[in-house]
């Protein structure tokens, strides 16, 4: 199914006297070249986003600074990831729901994506993603 392809990428660290660093590389470390960045901070607490799909659209997401959960629905099973690490992301393959929850203070998403914005690339009705997946699966 689905679900079963979305997955936590842990990129590594590499620390010295003088920090820590993450790096990633479209093609290389994640599986497809990066059109996009985007990152989310300043959440309200108790504040959720995503709640929606994206047809054709690849995400990494990464708690660059913070934590919060990602759950994930196929339109048949939920997996819910708790991001906690910097170094550790989930891939969000196509057609899969999400809801991005329980945003610690002060937190930043970063999010990684295989295209450019395309609001026709969103499903955002869940109804309509129950049927795409209807159709889909
Ligand atoms: P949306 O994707 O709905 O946010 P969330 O990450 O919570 O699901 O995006 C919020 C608004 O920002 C929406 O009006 C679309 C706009 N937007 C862009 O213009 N460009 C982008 O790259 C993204 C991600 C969103």
């Amino acid at each position: 199914m689905r679900i079963e392809l979305a997955k936590i990428i842990d990129f590594g660290v590499i620390s010295d006297p003088r920090g820590d660093l993450t790096f990633i590389e479209g093609n290389r470390n994640i599986p497809f070249e990066i059109k996009r960045v985007y990152y989310i901070y300043n959440v309200p607490v108790l504040t959720n986003r995503g709640s929606h799909a994206h047809k054709n659209l690849e995400q990494i997401i990464i708690p660059i600074a913070g934590s919060f959960n990602v759950k994930l629905f196929d339109g048949h099973k939920t997996v819910d990831f708790p991001l906690t690490k910097p170094w550790k992301s989930l891939y969000i393959p196509n057609g899969l729901w999400r809801e991005i929850y329980n945003f610690s203070e002060g937190s930043i998403s970063l999010v990684l994506a295989s295209d450019y914005y395309d609001e026709s690339d969103y499903i955002r009705e869940l109804s309509n993603f129950k049927r795409f997946t209807g159709d889909n699966l």
